[in-house]
C-alpha cells in the first residue's frame, strides 16, 4: 500500500465513483450508460471498495480494471489484499454490517485471485488529479482514517480538519473525492467541495434501488442515480448465500444496517422513552 498518487491533468469529463461491492450487474450498467452518453474514453477514477456484500467480487473488479479505472484503496482493498479477517469497517460486534460482512468477507476473500489480491496491495492511499481547472484530493473515509465515517450532518470542522489533512500528503485542494459512508452528498465547507458519489453497488437507504455515481463536468458536478439489473444481482448474493440483508436492500433501496448511521438519517429517528 503506497501513500499518494498524482494522477495530474484528466482531459474532459471525469467519471466518479466509489463502492461496487461486487455488484457487477451494476458495473456492466456503468459502463453501458457511460458509452451510451458519449463517455465510453472518459477517465474514471473511484474511491475504493469494489469487492464487499454482493456475489461477483472478481468480476466486478474484472469489469472496471478493463474499462480503465484509476483507484485509490478502500478498508475492503487493504482488508482483501493483506489477507485479513475481516473487512476492516470498524463495526461493534454484533451490528448488522458486523453480523453481514462475516459472511461476505468470506466470499469475497476466496473468489478473489491471486493477481487481483497483488494489485489491491499496490493502492495508494490517496490520490489527486485536475480536472476542469480544478484540483481535487481523493481519499476513502477520510485523510485520518480509511475506515472514518464523514456523514452529510456532520459539522463544518470535521470536513475542515479532513481537507486539512489531506493537504498535508496532497497538496492543496479545491475539491474532495470521497466514498466509504455509502451515501451521496455535496458539501461546501472554506470554499472547497467535499463530494461523496454515494455507492455504485448499494443504494444509498432512500427508498430508491438505484445506484449513484457522478460525473465531474466543466459546468460542475452532475450526480447520477443508475438503475441496473437488481434482480440479477440480488438472484446471485441468494444462490451465494449472502442472504444477511444486503440482497433485500437490492430491491427496497433500505440498508439492513441502519444501527451505523447517525439519528438524523434513519428512517425511523428513536423516540426518547418517557414515564
Ligand atoms: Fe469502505
Amino acid at each position: 500500500m503506497s501513500g499518494f498518487m498524482d494522477l495530474r491533468d484528466l482531459a474532459g469529463d471525469v467519471v466518479a465513483f466509489g463502492g461496487a461491492v461486487s455488484n457487477a450487474h451494476a458495473a456492466e450498467a456503468l459502463i453501458a450508460e457511460l458509452a451510451h452518453l458519449g463517455l465510453g474514453a472518459a477517465p474514471m477514477v473511484s474511491t475504493g471498495d469494489h469487492c464487499a456484500y454482493c456475489a461477483e467480487p472478481a468480476r466486478t473488479l474484472a469489469l472496471l480494471r478493463e474499462r480503465g479505472m484509476w483507484s485509490i484503496a478502500g478498508n475492503c482493498e487493504e482488508s482483501l489484499g493483506a489477507g485479513a479477517g475481516d473487512c476492516g469497517c470498524g463495526f461493534a460486534t454484533g451490528t448488522a454490517c458486523d453480523l453481514a460482512s462475516g459472511a461476505w468477507f468470506a466470499h469475497a476473500a476466496a473468489a478473489i485471485p491471486l493477481e487481483a489480491r497483488d494489485w489491491m496491495q499496490g493502492l495508494p492511499r490517496l490520490a489527486a488529479f485536475r480536472a476542469h481547472g480544478r484540483r481535487w484530493g481523493v481519499l476513502h473515509g477520510g485523510a485520518s482514517a480509511v475506515n472514518r465515517y464523514v456523514w452529510p450532518t456532520d459539522d463544518d470542522a470535521v470536513f475542515a480538519a479532513e481537507i486539512a489533512l489531506l493537504g498535508r500528503t496532497v497538496g492543496p485542494v479545491d475539491a474532495v473525492l470521497a466514498g466509504h459512508c455509502g451515501v451521496p452528498f455535496r458539501r461546501e465547507v472554506g470554499g472547497r467541495l467535499w463530494l461523496n458519489t454515494g455507492a455504485l453497488g448499494m443504494p444509498p437507504h432512500d427508498g430508491d434501488r438505484r445506484v449513484s455515481y457522478a460525473i465531474i463536468r466543466a459546468g460542475g458536478v452532475e450526480m447520477r442515480r443508475l438503475g441496473y439489473d437488481w434482480r440479477g444481482a440480488q438472484a446471485g448474493m441468494r444462490s451465494a448465500g449472502l442472504v444477511q440483508g444486503y440482497d433485500v436492500c437490492l430491491e427496497t433501496g433500505w440498508w439492513p444496517s441502519e444501527d451505523i448511521l447517525p439519528a438524523a438519517l434513519r428512517r425511523a429517528p428513536a423516540r426518547a422513552v418517557s414515564g
